[in-house]
């Protein structure tokens, strides 16, 4: 009897062990100097080739900020936003939050064939995708911070998943702490990561109601000029774009926070993180608008821990050759 108890206790033990231990040794896995020796060139490429990206059409790095965001918000940054729907795979390309609305791919792809010319079969594109969002933030004057390396691609695909982790624009401030808690974020967190929306765009299908008709607004400006580009009747005008940051839409500052205390936030998901209350999340807001240095070094600390959702290392997962596809000899 002594012994079944040592022995039930025993394997408790080692299960913690080994628990803790799996969780050490993936963090440990992924390195900011993982392709020093391997592929010396892959910061500068990525630098010169998204700047390029950027030049030609400034929306560019809020394009690829949120292709990062949302590859990590279902099952890690493993680019799984990057695959293509296949014959017998619907990818999360498709998924309601990002039919027609996410962009930014011949930039990746643009990278990988440069990546694949200079060192083939290594880098993985889901750390291409980490090292771009970090560099189009400090690309639009944002803050910037090492990205660890050693991701690697995945290759299997989930649409369901993308339909029920990435947050829908008509969001609640209760149901984004959800889902973002769900990842690990503090609810300060959430706030942090949403000031993303400093830079770039929205489409009017997805503030429609909200200039329409919530009340939370500054009607009188913000809302009436809306308007004229996003009429009430859902048709033509659903793909126009409206800035989310109506002070400096290619200039990552604290200015989505101003714009949020002004009642001017574009989506209903943003404005709910201001309500002109007291206490959470108006203090944070607040702190933000007061203090941009505040806000630059959460945001650096939160997409850091955004990058490092469950990745794949070691032997799991590929190096994918194209980013759009699983290599063949996975897929046949
Ligand atoms: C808080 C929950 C969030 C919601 C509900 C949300 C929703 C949206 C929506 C609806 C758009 C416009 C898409 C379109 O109209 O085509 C958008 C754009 C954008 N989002 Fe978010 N988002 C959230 C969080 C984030 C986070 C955490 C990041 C990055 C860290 C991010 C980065 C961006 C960027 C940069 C754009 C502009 C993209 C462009 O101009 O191409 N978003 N978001
Ligand atoms: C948000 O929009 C979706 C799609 O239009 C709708 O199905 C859902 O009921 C809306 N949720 C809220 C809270 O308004
Ligand atoms: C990558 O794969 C996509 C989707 O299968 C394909 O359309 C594209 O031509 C491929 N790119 C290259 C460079 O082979």
């Amino acid at each position: 009897m002594a012994s079944d108890k040592l022995i039930a206790f025993l394997v408790i033990v080692v299960a913690l062990l080994l628990q803790g231990n799996n969780k050490t040794v993936v963090e440990a896995q992924l390195r900011t100097d993982f392709y020093s020796k391997t592929c010396p060139d892959l910061h500068a490429i990525v630098r010169a080739r998204l700047g390029n990206a950027i030049a030609a059409e400034p929306r560019m790095a809020a394009s690829v900020l949120r292709l990062f965001y949302l590859d990590c918000f279902v099952n890690g940054c493993d680019a799984s936003i990057l695959l293509k729907d296949t014959p017998r795979n619907a990818g999360e390309q498709n998924a309601a939050p990002n039919r027609n609305s996410v962009r930014g791919f011949e930039v990746i792809d643009d990278i990988r064939m440069w990546t694949n010319h200079k060192c083939l079969g290594v880098v993985s594109c889901a750390d291409i995708l980490a090292i771009a969002a970090r560099d189009a933030v400090v690309a639009t004057g944002g803050p910037s911070w090492d990205v660890p390396l050693g991701r690697r691609d995945t290759i299997t695909v989930s649409q369901e998943a993308a339909n029920s982790g990435i947050p829908a624009p008509n969001s609640s401030l209760s149901e984004l702490v959800t889902s973002f808690g769900k990842l690990g974020f503090t609810p300060r967190e959430m706030v942090a990561l949403s000031g993303a929306h400093t830079i770039g765009f929205a489409q009017c299908k997805h503030f429609r109601e909200r200039i329409h008709y919530w009340r939370d607004i500054d009607w009188l400006h913000f809302a009436t000029t809306r308007k004229q580009t996003c009429p009430e009747t859902p048709g033509p005008s659903d793909g126009n774009l409206v800035e989310l940051d109506s002070r400096t839409p290619f200039k990552f500052d604290n200015g989505y926070f101003w714009s949020l205390f002004g009642k001017r936030g574009l989506l209903h998901s943003d404005q709910q993180l201001y309500n002109g209350g007291i206490g959470f999340p108006n203090s944070i807001v607040w702190e933000y608008m007061a203090n941009e240095k505040t806000f630059r070094s959460d945001f650096a600390a939160a997409m850091l821990k955004m990058s490092q959702i469950s990745p794949l290392t070691g032997h799991v997962g590929e190096i994918r050759h194209n980013c759009s596809e699983i290599n063949e000899w996975f897929s046949k």
